[in-house]
This record gives C-alpha cells, structure tokens and sequence, in this order.
C-alpha cells in the first residue's frame, strides 16, 4: 500500500485516508490547499515522516495553480500556502523541514520559468520520499543489531510503512527481520485517544504475519513484569539537540517503566526528525487537541458529559535520560546526546 502518491495525471495528491482504516482502504485525492491541510490536521495521513512527504508533494501540485505568470506573483502565493500548510501540525518537524526543503527549491530556481519551478518542486518531492525509504531502511538495519530472534517488542503508536514511505522506522526493525525470518513477538499499545495501535500498528503487523499481541496502554506495565518484552522501540516527532524526545502521548510513561523494569528504550527516527535548532524537550511546541477525540470520537455514544474539561495533548516528552539509544540512518547515538548527535550531518 503507497500512503502518499500523485494521481494518473500527476497534478493531485493521493492518500491513503488513515482514519477509515482498519475497516476501509480508501484513496482520497487532494484538490485544494484546505483539503491538504485538513488531511494532515485530522490525521488522515499522519506520522511524521509522512506527513512530511505529503506536505512536499501537495505544495508541488498546489504549485500548479498558482500564478504563472512571473516569479513574485508565484513566490507570494507559495509562501503564503507554505505558512498555511505549516500551521496544520505543530509537533512534527518533518513538516516544517519538508516545506523549507520546498521553499529552497523555489528560491534556487528563482531565475527560471514558473513551469520549470513546477518541476523542480516535483522532483524535489520525489527525492524527499525516495530519501526517506532509504532512511528507514537503514534504521531498520541497525535498529535489528539491537535485538535477536524470539525478542518480545513492545511499541507505541504506529511509527510503521503507514507513517512513513516503506518499513517505518520503529517498525522497520521487525519488518526487516520478517523478510531475514528472524522473528519477534510484538505488543502494541492501543494508544489512546485516537488508537494508532489498534487501528494501525496492529493491522500493519497482522498483514505482515509478524506475531503481534494488542495491548491497552495500561497494560504496558503487566506485560514487562512478566518478562514478556526486551526491547521497546518507538518512534519520534521531535528529538531535540539534548536527546529529549517528543512522540505519541503515553510515550513517556512506557519510557519510565522501562526503566523501572530495566528493559532498554530504544527511539527510532531519522535524520530529518532530529531537530539541533531546539535545544531540550521544553522548547518542542506540544499540539493539544480537540476533547471530542477523549469524549466520545470511537465510542457509539458520549463517555462523558459534554461540560467535562479534557486535557488532551497528542505528544509528551521523554527525557533523555530514559532513552538507552536513538537510532537513526546515520547509525546509533547514545549519552551524551547533546555531544553525539552534533555529529549527525544535516
Ligand atoms: O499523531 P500521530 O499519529 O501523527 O503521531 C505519530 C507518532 O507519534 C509517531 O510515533 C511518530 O510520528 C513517528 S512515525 C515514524
């Protein structure tokens, strides 16, 4: 399944809608930068590295209707839907370094006709994508030297091929090792609120014919009290330049009972997702989202009354001092975080 791609006329971004799955494998083409901007705000296409790809290839096809008719005309109205675009999300730095990647390719073309721009932006798309395939290819790599057949894997969220171009990136150890026939026994949280375990780590690894068992996030303690988990590997939104990481709400509390069971915490992301101009985990922006996704979106009926107050932030920060390593394309970083990720080429 390709979650992000272009249309047969190649002037529309096609996704997978995330939302309708398990049940559904529906394709949605975006038109508009309003259609963009809502696919990614209600995470019909989300992770980060995808959204990201996403966000590339929309600003390319929404390149197409802009004006054509001289660079500072076109130039405007790009950066105008860049800043729009880039609103949708907060949390996810990939978004912002897909745009500014966009953004670059506009400004180095800033001599040539609008439509050859275009094309630029095509192919910038493009390589943004084909990058990451090759980035989580070589997380995977290393992420499989951290573990070894039979190894239970707990997991939070989906940071799986759906979020991001193929193999995910906490993902991408398993599928990897799947195609070895090296095997691993899988627990996915659910995740709460909006159920990315359930609905797409759990669904991602069944079609895969990867052993994996789902878990309520509560259960998470239980099942490394019995000795059931050696690894966890998650994903990330955001690591900053002193290692403290943001990824899915909940992910933090995985991270300190890990700790409390001395099974080693591993965060799997790529280079793209490690952000040095942010220097700790309180300088990361956390997206808070709407109480409906607590009260009542995958129930029949309301769980709550309505006058209830929620808190529902959609990431939490881990510390760095939990991490037992952050895996990236560019090999394996550890303590130290501020000293060894200065290492990472950008
Ligand atoms: O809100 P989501 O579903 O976009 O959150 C996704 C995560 O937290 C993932 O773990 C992260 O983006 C990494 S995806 C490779």
């Amino acid at each position: 399944m390709i979650n992000v791609s272009l249309n047969q006329a190649g002037d529309r971004v096609v996704i997978v809608d995330q939302t309708r799955l398990p049940g559904q494998v529906e394709y949605v083409e975006l038109a508009t930068a309003e259609d963009l901007y809502q696919a990614i705000f209600q995470l019909k296409v989300r992770g980060a590295p995808a959204i990201g790809i996403c966000a590339a290839f929309g600003m390319y096809a929404l390149a197409l209707l802009m004006p054509q008719g001289n660079y500072e005309d076109f130039y405007r109205e790009f950066q105008k839907t860049k800043e729009y675009i880039a609103s949708s999300r907060p949390t996810a730095v990939n978004l912002k370094w897909a745009l500014d990647r966009m953004e670059r390719t506009v400004k180095a073309h800033a001599s040539a006709a609008v439509w050859e721009i275009c094309q630029k932006l095509k192919e910038e798309a493009q390589a943004i994508q084909q990058e990451d395939i090759q980035m989580c290819r070589r997380i995977a790599e290393y992420g499989l030297s951290l573990v070894k057949s039979g190894d239970g894997i707990l997991t939070h969220c989906n940071a799986g091929p759906l979020a991001t171009s193929r193999y995910g990136t906490a993902l991408g150890p398993i599928f990897l090792g799947k195609e070895r026939g090296i095997d691993f026994r899988v627990f996915a949280d659910e995740t709460r609120p909006l159920l990315q375990g359930a609905r797409l780590t759990a669904y991602e690894l069944q079609q895969g014919g990867v052993d994996v068992t789902l878990i309520c996030d509560n259960m998470a303690s239980v099942v490394m009290k019995n000795g059931w988990v050696q690894a966890c590997f998650v994903g990330c939104d955001r690591v900053a330049a002193n290692g403290d990481t943001a990824n899915k709400i909940g992910t933090s509390g995985v991270a300190i009972l890990a700790r409390h069971y001395q099974i080693p915490f591993y965060v799997l992301g790529p280079s793209s997702t490690i952000d040095l101009n942010c220097p700790t985990g309180a300088d990361i922006p956390i997206e808070l989202r709407a109480p409906d996704e607590i009260k009542e979106k995958f129930y029949r009926q309301p769980m709550a009354l309505p006058e209830v107050k929620c808190y529902n932030p959609a990431f939490d920060v881990t510390d760095h001092s939990l991490i037992t390593a952050i895996v990236t394309d560019q090999g394996i970083f550890r303590e130290p975080y501020t000293e060894s990720l200065r290492t990472l080429r950008k």
